[in-house]
């Protein structure tokens, strides 16, 4: 058998036990590489004389020309082979269901929140705010509570450490201290936050949104206080005249002291505000107390001014509806998709975004 008939029965043979393209690549270059077979073959042609080159230079090319065809056929076998597995496996199911998309709410007390400050901040006041963990100090002591407040108490408050040094704010007035601290008067904020309480029923929870108003300048007067809430009230429910009464009160920190009553009425059992013949407290206020400036070293002589405190999650409830306080930290998606806000939809008297 010629030399070239070994290579070829050789070829053959190997050629049928190739089973991936790394196979094909050696076989290819056992026969075509620098030392291949077949390359071998073109360099002993030299050595022939002119009539047996031109023969065996014939069925060399013509042994070459098969076997690099069956090469390549090969390999393009093995290419779509490779394509189809892979095609099979990366496959996409068109007909799976799509995943449903949740969208998010804005929670009543943010929602509640965002309006009243931009309510304030219409007419001058800008937003303050303070830590959570509060000193007692700040929270007590500065606003002329005294030692024996029932505030103070255990069952009120929840105390950080055993000395009751520290403490978890039990309303937003200590940022009116904070504040006044680190500057000087005019002081005109308000002060949305958490606040928190040894309370828990329906209308009570331990951690609850209180909003604080601070107003502190020459000749500030109970009227400048009452004309100020009388104008929050009207814009937050959105009613031009309002029933709104001040009811003396006491808190340590303001002399005089009002808590504030706004007339309501049931009609086809919803709550009608601004009208009618019952009385809804909503918030707590009075005139800065002395001492308070004093603790502040805001000189009361020259300074005086008016605060208030309110709470948030029950302004929520009253003006959309909502019955139970707790429901509103108990993270329940489909509480807040019914009672929530589309980020989308603005209240008409929400005016962050669009003045
Ligand atoms: N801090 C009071 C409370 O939590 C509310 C309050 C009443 C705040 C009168 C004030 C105020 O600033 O002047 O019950």
């Amino acid at each position: 058998m010629s030399d070239l008939n070994n290579i070829l029965n050789s070829f053959k043979i190997k050629f049928s036990s190739v089973k991936d393209k790394d196979d094909l690549q050696n076989l290819k270059s056992e026969f075509f590489g620098k030392n291949g077979s077949i390359s071998l073959q073109f360099k002993k042609m030299s050595s022939l004389n002119p009539e047996e080159r031109k023969n065996f230079a014939k069925e060399l090319n013509t042994i070459k020309d098969k076997l690099v065809s069956e090469i390549e056929k090969k390999f393009k076998d093995f290419e779509s082979l490779e394509i189809n597995q892979k095609l099979k496996d990366e496959k996409i199911d068109i007909t799976l269901p799509i995943r449903s998309i949740q969208h998010g709410k804005i929670h009543p007390v943010s929602q509640v929140i965002d309006e009243i400050s931009s309510i304030f901040s219409e007419v001058g006041f800008s937003v303050a705010e303070g830590p959570d963990v509060e000193s007692e100090y700040n929270n007590f002591t500065a606003l002329n509570t005294p030692e024996d407040h029932p505030a103070r108490d255990m069952h009120d408050t929840f105390y950080l450490d055993k000395d009751k040094k520290t403490l978890l704010r039990t309303h937003t007035s200590p940022v009116q201290i904070r504040t006044m601290l680190n500057g000087k008067p005019p002081f005109k904020i308000i002060v949305p936050g958490r606040t928190y309480r040894c309370d828990s029923d329906q209308t009570h929870a331990p951690m609850f949104h209180q909003l604080e108003g601070l107003h502190i300048d020459k000749n500030i007067t109970m009227g400048h206080l009452k004309g100020c809430l009388n104008y929050f009230i009207r814009e937050f429910f959105e009613i031009k005249k309002i029933k709104m009464r001040f009811r003396p009160s006491h808190f340590p920190f303001t002399e005089p002291s009002a808590e504030v009553d706004i007339g309501y009425k049931i009609e086809n059992g919803k709550i009608v505000i601004g009208e009618g013949d019952k009385w809804l407290e909503i918030l707590g206020c009075g005139m800065v107390h002395p001492n308070v400036l004093k603790n502040t070293k805001v000189d009361p002589k020259k300074f005086q001014g008016f605060a208030f405190g309110m709470g948030i999650d029950r302004l929520a409830m009253l003006k959309y509806g909502i019955n139970d306080l707790r429901a509103f930290f108990e993270t329940d998606y489909r509480w807040l998709n019914h009672f929530g806000f589309d980020p989308l939809d603005v209240p008409t008297n929400y005016r962050g975004l669009s003045r």
